[in-house]
């Protein structure tokens, strides 16, 4: 009796194994064919039979305590709140406390009434940059976008997938390649065909290097591009993540380059990173272009592009919690990114030290005072060309180097650890992983990190 009915649970468990397997596999095929190699890693996460690290997404989880008990748990909505919320890219009253704090982070300059507006996410501030360039005649689909490599991989879809451009990625210099330069840049506006690119994307604090670029090489990009008729967008979405504590942050908007030519250079900013709600995609445009303007605010024959990404009215109810009104502006966001920078500034040093105890290198290891956003990038080419991966690894991340997606299976699998490889970035040579040490809690970034030394110490 009693083998009976364990051979039968037996039986029932095989093929609900079975069942599971068959599952796995066509969920495994399905994320495969996810574009996005962060939104790959979540599909993974949400798919995988064991706990999983997800480090290979840039998510902020400092804050969530703060924000729960000081915004969550204190919205209201009002019958207002239930209607439009009109205009689409933010209502006057919340555009001037979102302006007052983005003016004290990036320039006093900023025009509430002008020259911010909201969007779903940093992408869509990108996006509607692109289009607003193409609907005011200065790019052309099909024109080209220069990027200093590696980059966040959205950019791609940011200017290509709907506006139609065209990136084209530039190799920096020094002995890794990972050094920014107008050198650089110059070399790759060369080498790329007529019509020559007409748009430069820089990432300031950069993801994945985590550098502050300083004001003097600013000013030398900006006059280099300027000179050469392109307009900038400076993606500053990471402004706020100074992990040394100390702020070395310059943005585009501070030089005095934008002060000859501020309908040129455009700023991006969100919440998604610094304040870590990347899940209510909001993000802001900041420009003087009139072209912005135009296809922002909406003309005679395009609507607003903020309508199809609005500030809608759930997000506003809870930006108000959030930044105040502008008859009561609220200091809770400058308070918030002062703990911000004190709690990334502690998590940073946790998981450097334990990088180091473990010997895992990373880019700017022996670099002390060297911002690191939200990110280590690994630098595990060491371990590419390991004869002992086990034959039976899945790979999910296509278009990059075969030895770094077997190094990036093997550490998913056997270290549980999901790290976003560096050919989805554009990095110069196979073997970078990017860590976002704020996508989890301290204590299992740690453990993480621990999982990963052991497993990379079979190889
Ligand atoms: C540099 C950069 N810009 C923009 C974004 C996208 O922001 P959002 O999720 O708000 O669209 C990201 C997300 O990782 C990013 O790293």
């Amino acid at each position: 009796m009693t083998t009976t009915s364990a051979r039968t649970t037996t039986g029932q468990d095989a093929d609900a194994a079975l069942v599971a397997g068959v599952e796995h596999a066509v969920a495994v095929e399905r994320l495969r064919r996810i574009t996005d190699p962060e939104e790959r890693l979540v599909a993974y996460a949400r798919i995988a039979t064991e706990d999983v690290f997800n480090l290979g997404i840039a998510n902020n989880v400092l804050l969530f305590d703060l924000l729960r008990d000081n915004v969550f748990a204190k919205v209201v909505l009002t019958e207002a709140d239930a209607e439009y919320a009109s205009p689409p890219y933010g209502v006057p009253e919340l555009l001037g406390p979102i302006t007052a704090f983005l003016r004290k982070r990036f320039s006093a300059g900023i025009d509430p009434e002008y020259d911010v507006y909201a969007t779903a996410g940093g992408s869509g501030a990108l996006e509607s940059l692109a289009f607003a360039l193409i609907h005011g005649g200065v790019l052309t689909p099909g024109d080209r976008v220069l990027l200093p490599a590696p980059f966040w991989p959205g950019f791609l879809w940011c200017f290509e997938q709907r506006p139609g451009l065209r990136c084209v990625p530039a190799r920096l210099d020094g002995a890794d390649r990972l050094t920014l330069t107008v050198a650089a840049l110059d070399r790759a506006y060369d080498a790329a065909p007529d019509p020559k690119p007409k748009l430069l994307v820089l990432t300031n604090p950069h993801n994945p290097l985590g550098v502050n670029y300083d004001r003097q090489l600013l000013e030398d990009i900006c006059r280099w591009a300027l000179d050469r008729q392109m307009h900038i967008v400076s993606d500053e979405i990471y402004s706020h993540a100074q992990s040394t504590g100390k702020d070395a942050f310059t943005s585009v908007l501070s030089l005095d380059a934008y002060a000859t030519a501020p309908d040129r250079i455009h700023l991006v900013y969100g919440l998604t990173k610094d304040f870590g709600l990347s899940g209510f995609r909001i993000g802001f445009l900041v420009s003087k272009s009139n072209d912005v303007r135009r296809v922002m605010q909406g003309d005679e024959t395009w609507k607003s592009l903020s309508w199809f990404g609005p500030l809608d009215s759930l997000k506003c109810a809870y930006v108000r919690e959030l930044f105040g009104t502008t008859d009561r502006p609220s200091e809770f966001p400058t308070t918030l990114m002062k703990d911000y920078t004190a709690r990334l500034k502690t998590a940073h040093d946790d998981a450097a030290h334990r990088l180091r105890e473990a010997g895992i290198p990373y880019v700017g290891m022996s670099e002390v005072s060297r911002n690191a956003t939200q990110f280590f990038l690994l630098d595990l080419s060491a371990y590419l060309d390991s004869a002992k991966f086990p034959k039976d690894l899945v790979l999910i991340n296509h278009e990059i180097d075969r030895r770094e997606a077997l190094l990036e299976a093997f550490l998913r699998t056997d270290a549980r650890v999901l790290l976003l490889p560096g050919g989805e970035m554009h990095c110069p040579s196979p073997g970078y992983f990017r860590l976002c040490y704020t996508a989890d809690t301290m204590e299992r970034v740690g453990e993480a990190i621990t999982n990963m030394a052991t497993s990379l110490r079979k190889l």
